[in-house]
This record gives structure tokens, sequence and C-alpha cells, in this order.
């Protein structure tokens, strides 16, 4: 069968390749623990999933909803005004979309012509690729590197290339790398971007997933980002309703407008009782938030704690689900996440997977529960791998 040449841009990735090597292992009988990906293990409270349900067996909630309600626009922009002290106008200002996934990959095609720059964080979230990939444009990795606290360094990109980019992705906190964005970090990329006319896109999607009290800052809150960007928010990793897809973007009216015209091509709209649950978690979610930030925590703590004990020393991550671990040298990211499958049963992602820099680290997603990361911990102790 002949596939269209741009398929090739679209290659088998790193991760289904752990995921195939993995089910090989478990039809030979090891019990694989898997922490590789990130997707919630725990579920939406039961004041969401009631909603839902509740919702879906009204028979006059099946039609079309062709966007979000006024209702659901409305719960975003309370949401956005009591956690972030910023204000939105519902109508104009907050669009609904079909996962955080959905904005992130279409953006591109709305706003870059082929062989516009795109400037996107390396090691950054896969999904910019996919986007860049549709829209043919080109993608211009900014390195996040340890020595810059894991934030891009925009005097390192040249002149000629920013002249070129249409937009550029953030990421805080983020996935793979579980950094903070700080508020001159971003006073600075607005200026940035005013200066080269760059739209900037604020991937938000771990705003709720934050330790030791420290709130990640909404790009929103920063002031003139809203003259040059959006942010992509979702209620998959905040309320554990990843297979809901639903999302939102938010912030400036102009690019909301234009995303929402080409989504209108394309798609209906979330499912009402989607709707309607995701409504219940933002104006009724605070207290769950609170309990589930509490879960990760102890996760992190116990999890570091044990690879710590045993000898890795990695990074206590400050937010989000992720931990982004070096690896011991002599190991490229690749061969020692299959080594961590072979020898401790244990999968978890090769940071190369994210980008050229993602290279010397893994990437291990705390979603699992407690007693089964601890015998991640024992497996790897183990392994012999920490003992040369
Ligand atoms: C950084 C980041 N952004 C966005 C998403 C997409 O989330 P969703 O489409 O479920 O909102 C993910 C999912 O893993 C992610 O890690």
């Amino acid at each position: 069968m002949r596939k269209a040449e741009r398929m090739k841009e679209f290659g088998t990735s790193v991760f289904s390749q752990l995921a195939a090597y993995k089910q090989s292992k478990i039809s030979q009988g090891y019990d694989m623990i898997d922490l590789s990906i990130g997707s919630p293990d725990l579920p939406p409270p039961s004041f969401i999933r009631k909603t839902l349900a509740f919702y879906a067996n009204n028979p006059d909630t099946y039609g079309y909803t062709l966007e979000g309600t006024h209702e659901f626009h409305e719960a975003v922009a309370s949401y956005y005004e009591m956690n972030h002290h910023v204000s939105l106008n519902p109508n104009k200002e907050v669009a609904c979309l079909m996962g955080s996934q959905d904005g992130l990959v279409h953006l591109p095609m709305a706003f870059a012509n082929p062989g516009d720059v795109i400037l996107v964080p390396d090691p950054g979230y896969t999904a910019y690729a996919t986007g860049i990939a549709m829209a043919q444009a080109v993608p211009f990795f900014m390195p996040l590197r340890k020595e810059n606290s894991f934030l891009p360094d925009l005097q390192a990109i040249p002149e000629e290339i920013a002249k070129r980019a249409a937009l550029m992705f953030l990421n805080f906190p983020g996935n793979p790398v579980p950094a903070l964005a700080t508020e001159s970090f971003f006073e600075e990329v607005i200026e940035f971007a005013k200066r080269y006319e760059i739209i900037v896109v604020s991937d938000f999607a771990y705003s709720e997933l934050y330790y030791d009290g420290q709130k990640p800052i909404s790009f929103l809150s920063i002031p003139g980002a809203k003259e040059v960007g959006v942010e992509m928010n979702s209620l998959s990793k905040s309320y554990n309703m990843a297979g809901c897809r639903i999302g939102y973007v938010c912030g400036n009216e102009q690019v909301i407008e234009v995303l929402t015209h080409f989504k209108s091509n394309l798609d209906y709209g979330v499912f009402l009782p989607i709707q309607k649950a995701a409504v219940a978690a933002l104006t009724k979610g605070a207290s769950f938030c609170e309990e589930n930030r509490r879960i990760y925590q102890s996760r992190r703590d116990r999890f570091i704690d044990g690879l710590i004990s045993m000898g890795w020393h990695v990074e206590r991550p400050k937010a989000s689900m992720f931990i982004w671990a070096e690896i011991p040298k002599g190991w490229t990211s690749v061969e020692f996440a299959y080594a961590l499958m072979d020898r401790a049963h244990v999968v978890v992602t090769p940071g190369q997977a994210f980008g050229p820099n993602g290279e010397g680290f893994v990437r291990i997603a705390l979603v699992q529960e407690e007693e089964r990361l601890m015998q991640a911990v024992e497996n790897m102790k183990k392994s012999g791998i920490f003992t040369g």
C-alpha cells in the first residue's frame, strides 16, 4: 500500500518499541512494573464520576456540542481567577479542547506555514513534534540544561531563527523535565515574543501537580502575556480524567478565534456529560487536587529515598508526576532503559525519546501505588546495575 510522503515524519516511536518489548517480557512470565507512561493510575473522585453518569443517563445529552458550553467557559474563567488571579472573558478568551493535545497539535496548522520555525523545548513533550510535522514547519530546539535550571536560554536563539519563528512552545511544570518557570523568565519570554512577533503557547497540563507548597506560575498571570500567547490546560492529570479527553485553551482572543475556526472544520465538540463533569471538577475540585498532590508527594518521597539509599542520587521533582533521573555514566539512555527492563523488570522511558538533550537521563513516572514503587526500588537494588 502506498503511504503519503508525510507519514515518514511519523516514525515508529521509542514508546511503541518499549511497549512491544515490555509485552514480550510479560509473555515470558515477568511481572513488569511500568513507570513509563504519563497517564494517572488513579480514578477521578466520585463526585466527578457521578456527574458524568448522571448526564450520560439523560437522553438529551447526545447531540453534537460543537464547542464548549457557556457553563464550561465560565468554569474555566472562574478557576483561573481563583487559582491564578487571571481574569478571562469566558466568551472570547476560552475554548474547549478534546484534551490539550488537540490544541497543541493543531495550533501549528493554524499559525505556521510550511518552512516556518517553531521553537520547542529539548527535551520536550512529543506532541509538539507531531504538530510541527503536520504543519510542515521546522523545529528549532531550545535546550533545557541542568546548569540553566532547565529553562531555555533565549539569548542563544539566533536572530534569523527568531525572525522566522511563528510559535514558541513552553511547558512548566514540564514533561519530561519537571522544572518550574520563574516570573522573570516569563517576562523575558514576553519581551522576546513581542520583539519577533512570536505566538507563545504555554502548556500547563501539570499545573495542579506541585509539591512542597510551591505553586507553578501561570504564564497568563504575567503582565503582557495575553498580548502574545495562550495557555493550554487539561483535566487529564489534575483530576485523573485522561480518558475523558477534555482540556482547554485560554488567553489571546485572536489566537483562540483562529484555532476555534480551524477546529470547527475538524470536530463537533466534547460530549456534553464530559463537559458537565469537567465543570464539576473545575468548580468543586480544589480539595481533591490537594489530596492528589499529597499522594504524589508521598510516592515521590518514598521512591526517591529508596533510590538514594541504593546509591542513585536523583533530583526530587518540585512538580508534575515525573522524575527526570540522570543515569550512571557509561550507558546511553536507551541501553539503560532496556537493562532496567531485563534486569529489574522496571519500565522507564529513555530521555533520548524526548529530544537530543534528553540523552543521559530517563523519565520515571510515579504512576503506581507506593508498594509497587518500593518493589521497583527492590528490583533495581538486586539488579546489580547500580553496583557497577
Ligand atoms: C506536557 C503535556 N502536555 C499535554 C499533554 C496532553 O494531555 P491531554 O491531551 O490529555 O490534555 C500531556 C500528556 O501526557 C503532557 O504530558
